[in-house]
């Protein structure tokens, strides 16, 4: 596989948990299995990615990047998490002159040194979400296990399939474990998809968004960390080393194997 790998995070319905998705499975590659990653903002009419490390302030960003006003070397900030951040501007008036269209070319000057490139996308299956998509080589779906986020999902899986971008599965997430939810078999019978991981709903969520660092460092021993750490080893295709986890986080993972 050429590096570096270029993986769009996508899905069709909107808030399902992209960016959250995208910044703990950066810092689990990065902090856990070593890999150089960088995490791209490619949702930049409404950009979030920044705001989960706390970086207001920036010399540049992606849209002067897409503008041809700075190179991707230029937008790039060294987050103490190890994580390269190429975020999008928060500021209106930066979308004049954006052509999302471009990021492809853009990505071609990436570093080869990086490991992982990690889009974040736009929701849906716009413009902006699909030049994302056509940017990348291999794509993760996230979703809810929700009908309608479901639905999206099948959507979303057919594009992937009509851009002839890899898919390399589903991720749950926000699931409660609640009656009316869909069931692992059921949706994986509807998409025919494998479920890469089951990220639990979880309020420290957004503890760690407002102390600004992805919940895998915030709470290193939770269940929610133990399935980053299974999903960026599906992706590496590498061992890790377990961080010490509590009973329950335990259970979870012996449960998650044999489900
Ligand atoms: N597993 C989870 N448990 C609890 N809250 C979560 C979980 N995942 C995400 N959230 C919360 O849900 C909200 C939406 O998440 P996020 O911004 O990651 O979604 P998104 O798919 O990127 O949204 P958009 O489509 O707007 O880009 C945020 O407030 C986030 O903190
Ligand atoms: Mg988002």
């Amino acid at each position: 596989m050429p590096l570096p790998r270029i993986i769009a995070i996508t899905s069709g319905k909107g808030g399902v948990g992209k960016t959250t998705v995208s910044v703990n499975l950066s810092a689990t590659l990065v902090n856990y299995f070593k890999k150089k990653v960088t995490i791209i903002d490619a949702n930049v009419t409404t950009p979030h990615l920044a705001l989960h490390f706390g970086i207001y302030k920036y010399d540049a960003t992606l849209n002067d990047v897409l503008r041809g006003r700075a190179d991707l070397s230029d937008a790039s900030i060294l987050h103490p998490s190890g994580i390269q951040i190429i975020p999008a501007s928060l500021n209106l008036t930066d979308l004049v002159g954006v052509d999302i269209a471009t990021l492809g070319d853009v990505l071609k000057d990436m570093l080869p040194t990086e490991d992982f490139i990690i889009i974040d996308s736009a929701p849906g299956f716009g413009k902006e979400a699909v030049s994302a998509l056509k940017a990348c080589e291999e794509a993760i779906i996230v979703s809810t296990p929700t009908v309608p986020a479901i639905m999206d999902a099948i959507k979303a899986k057919k594009v992937l399939q009509e851009l002839g971008v890899e898919n390399l599965g589903l991720v749950l997430n926000k699931v409660m474990g609640r009656k009316y939810e869909l069931k692992r078999s059921e949706i994986t019978e509807l998409i025919d998809l494998p479920v890469l991981a089951e990220i639990p709903f979880d309020e420290k969520f957004q503890e760690a968004l407002a102390a600004k660092m992805p919940l895998i460092l915030y709470d290193r021993k939770s269940p929610t960390t133990l399935q980053f750490l299974e999903l960026a080893s599906i992706l590496t295709g590498e061992k890790y080393e377990m961080p010490r986890l509590s009973i329950w986080a335990r259970i979870r993972k012996l449960f998650w194997k044999f489900s």
